[in-house]
């Protein structure tokens, strides 16, 4: 089958890979009809991770389940399924208690706890950005979508993005009435945002500099923020008076800012007007920006080793950060791979009730072939590229 290989910093390659096949009683194998880019293969597509050239990419994976093995009991051949980035067991203590993004038994890394099709240290997997894709754990890992090709830009969303921007406003808290700074437009910004606003946020705020991802936070009802443009910190905060935390009847500047924000930026983040990168400014920022007994929410993501980091202590993922500040705000933190399949079956009801559609990122449909490029425009995130889905079975 064809598959989107990784060849080494800013290379991929649509090549000839073996088919999967069934290696356990309890795989399927999908045949994929959409698949996504996600700004995290863009870590490893910069050569920004431990990645080596050879591995198949692909953790956003919908298709039609092909062949089922003999112990599979609740999927049919023929049925459409969508999967979480998560490969998880399904009976370790942490996939009972929910945590499948730490499913201790997937990943044969020594201490690593989660894994994940198509991605560096996440274990065996083989990516779905290719024809086929096999699913262990089947039963488990499959999500049921109803029958046809309806909806397939919001479903494939269901994979990762959307669940993890809802699981950053869950690792924040964020309640009705509350105001949110999301940092990051990307696709996973956009779905935080728009988590927020399904959860009830008065006031969310989205910080890009990229126009066409900012210009989508607005038409959901957000306030864009260009940080080339404003100072963030100094912006929001002027726009977040800090009534609720007002002395008497007069609001109290001193503790102007939001209730609550959100990271969906991770260590790859850029310092304002320059083409430097700073792997702690968005934490840094969030710290100040969000009002004392806040809480934020990081589902962007920070690794532990980065050979492209700017300094001695970052290539080991140790980051200056503004803990002090922190403790004395007495703000809470919650961060790590979302766990998908604690909110996914969710998500999915909520848009086939048509009370969400969060494909209005998907900006790009590409068949297979079209990868590399597809890959150049979203990392350089030119030309209105935000989210982009790879159609396998597309015809030319
Ligand atoms: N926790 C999880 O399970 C999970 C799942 C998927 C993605 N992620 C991570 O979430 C992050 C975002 O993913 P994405 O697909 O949206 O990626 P993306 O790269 O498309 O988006 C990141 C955005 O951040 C913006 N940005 C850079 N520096 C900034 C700064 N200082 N302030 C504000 N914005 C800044 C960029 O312009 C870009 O639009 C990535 O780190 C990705 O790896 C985590
Ligand atoms: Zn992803
Ligand atoms: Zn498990």
């Amino acid at each position: 089958m064809k598959a989107v290989v990784y060849k080494g910093p800013f290379q991929v390659a649509v090549e000839e890979v073996s088919d999967p096949r069934i290696e356990h009683p309890n795989d399927v194998i999908v045949r994929i009809t959409s698949t996504a880019i996600c700004g995290s293969d863009l870590h490893m597509y910069e050569g920004r991770t431990a990645a080596q050239p050879g591995i198949v990419f692909g953790h956003e994976n919908l298709g039609i389940i092909e062949e089922v093995g003999p112990a599979v009991t609740s999927l049919r051949k023929g049925d459409r399924v969508v999967m979480p980035f998560n490969v998880a067991c399904g009976f370790c203590i942490n996939c009972q208690r929910g945590y499948t993004g730490f499913c201790l038994t997937v990943n044969p890394e020594p201490g690593f706890a989660g894994g994940a099709y198509g991605y560096v240290a996440m274990g065996p997997y083989t990516g779905g950005q290719a024809e086929y894709l096999r699913v262990p754990y089947a039963d488990f890992n499959c999500l049921k979508l109803p029958e046809g090709t309806e909806l397939e830009d919001d479903f494939i969303l269901l994979a990762d993005i959307f669940p993890t921007g809802y699981h950053g406003a869950e690792l924040a808290d964020v309640r009705p009435g509350e105001s949110v700074a999301v940092f990051g437009a990307g696709p996973v910004g956009l779905m935080a945002a728009y988590s927020c606003l399904l959860r009830g946020a008065s006031k969310v705020f989205v910080v890009d500099r990229v126009k066409e991802r900012l210009d989508k936070a607005r038409e959901i009802g957000c306030i864009p923020v260009n940080f080339d443009e404003v100072k963030p910190v100094e912006f929001i905060k002027e726009q977040s008076p800090g009534d609720r935390l007002a002395t008497g009847s007069v609001p109290n500047k001193a503790f102007a800012g939001v209730d609550k924000g959100i990271d969906a930026v991770g260590y790859q983040a850029h310092v304002r007007g320059a083409a430097r990168e700073d792997p702690a400014i968005v934490l840094n920022t969030l710290i100040e920006v969000v009002r004392p007994t806040g809480a934020i929410g990081v589902p962007g993501l920070y690794v532990p080793a980065d050979p492209g980091a700017p300094d001695e202590e970052a290539k080991q993922g140790r980051l200056r950060l503004a803990v002090g500040r922190l403790f004395e705000k007495g703000i809470r933190l919650g961060t790590g791979q979302c766990n998908v399949k604690r909110y996914n079956q969710y998500l999915r009801d909520l848009i086939i009730a048509g009370r969400a559609k969060p494909s209005f990122v998907v900006s790009h449909r590409h068949r297979l072939e079209e990868a590399p490029l597809a890959y150049e425009k979203f990392d350089k995130r030119v030309e209105g590229y935000v989210k982009v889905v790879l159609k396998p079975q597309m015809a030319a």
